[in-house]
């Protein structure tokens, strides 16, 4: 009996390890949580949620390879604008993420689900020109915008304030702004000698 006790002792300091359940709560099922907004409101707003964490997710990737692959005489400040968006795309993935999680739905995560939800082009996984990389970029951007703005009339319709307020303020102030730095970048103007002075 001693013996006993002993190895269960032992036992207890044991990890479990590869562990598996059923799941608590399937993909596409809303529990209903106390936020006086009804069930069906809350599945409607986290479903389109999950196609724009999706193209979000996409988005920030995208600059991320463009981040590593650019090249040329706008190298360095490409670089590192394209990781100031792509920090500020992430964050902005969180907050959709914990929004959808915040209606009691629950949230794409992995490469492969995003793959399949998202609307954006894929692109080669080759290098391409600074101005091939930029009209992608502001592609996904308009996009993002489009389906952000007529999500925000539903959530505003729907009375879900929350999900309004999280499109309008972050979705699309954060998207509109990185267009207006990126499409600058495109602008065919003189580096050194004005037009006029040819
Ligand atoms: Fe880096």
């Amino acid at each position: 009996m001693k013996t006993q006790k002993r190895n269960k002792q032992h036992d207890e300091a044991t990890p479990l390890i590869e562990q598996r359940a059923a799941e608590i709560q399937a993909f596409g099922r809303a529990v209903k949580l106390p936020i006086a907004l009804s069930k069906k409101v809350c599945a409607r707003s986290a479903d389109n949620l999950n196609q724009l964490l999706a193209d979000t997710i996409t988005l920030r990737d995208l600059y991320k390879k463009h981040h590593w692959q650019v090249a040329g005489h706008t190298f360095y400040q490409l670089h590192l604008l394209f990781d100031k968006h792509f920090k500020e795309q992430n964050e902005l993935v969180d907050t959709i993420a914990e929004r959808i999680q915040s209606l009691g739905a629950m949230s794409i995560a992995m490469a492969a689900d995003v793959a399949e939800t998202t609307m954006i082009p894929r692109p080669p996984r080759g290098r391409e020109e600074v101005p091939v990389q930029i009209s992608r970029l502001l592609h996904a951007h308009e996009m993002i915008l489009l389906e952000a703005r007529s999500m925000a009339r539903q959530a505003s319709k729907d009375g879900d304030d929350g999900t309004n307020d999280l499109l309008v303020s972050d979705i699309i102030r954060t998207n509109e702004l990185q267009v207006w730095f990126l499409s600058e970048h495109v602008v065919d103007v003189p580096l050194v000698r004005a037009d006029g002075n040819k």
